[in-house]
């Protein structure tokens, strides 16, 4: 089956939405195989984000992400990659749809498009690269 990398970033993690997220993944019937709590490291990030390295919210992404802990989870299930992006909702939490996690808990929404409580792989070779950079023992 495929596998899916999650991250319950600070603010969801700030709000105690970790077993709320972890709810949504298991009632949806997929499966926690890997779980993690840390805060990450600028090197451990510019790699998970190097498709962002330069841009102008890079900074304050980064910054964020370093602001308490992360909770890092490898989820598995049939076509879990596109179903967790679809659970998630769009990535600004304004937009995200009612019924989806971010348009449902993002609480520090307005200009602060980073503060989007999950973040999800959108392909199979994201997946691969960001499991192996968060779990490199699996
Ligand atoms: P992820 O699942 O977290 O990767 O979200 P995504 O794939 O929906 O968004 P993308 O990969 O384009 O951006 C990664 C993360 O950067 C987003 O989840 C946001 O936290 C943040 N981000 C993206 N675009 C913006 C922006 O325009 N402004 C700010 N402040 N943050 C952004
Ligand atoms: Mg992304």
């Amino acid at each position: 089956a495929e596998r899916t990398l999650v991250l319950v970033k600070p603010d969801g993690v700030r709000h105690r939405q970790i077993g709320e997220v972890l709810r949504r993944i298991e009632t949806k019937g997929y499966d926690v195989v890997a779980l993690q709590m840390l805060v990450p490291t600028p090197e451990l990030l510019e790699k998970h984000y190097e498709e962002h390295v330069g841009k102008s919210f890079y900074g304050v992404l980064v910054e964020f992400m370093m602001s308490g802990p992360v909770v890092a989870a490898v989820v598995e299930g049939e076509q879990v990659i596109p179903a967790f992006r679809s659970l998630a909702g769009a990535t600004d939490p304004i937009k995200a749809a009612p019924g989806s996690i971010r348009g449902d808990l993002a609480r520090d929404w307005g200009t602060k498009v980073q503060q989007n409580v999950v973040h999800g792989s959108d392909s199979p070779e994201s997946a691969a690269r960001e499991i192996a950079l968060w779990f490199p023992s699996l």
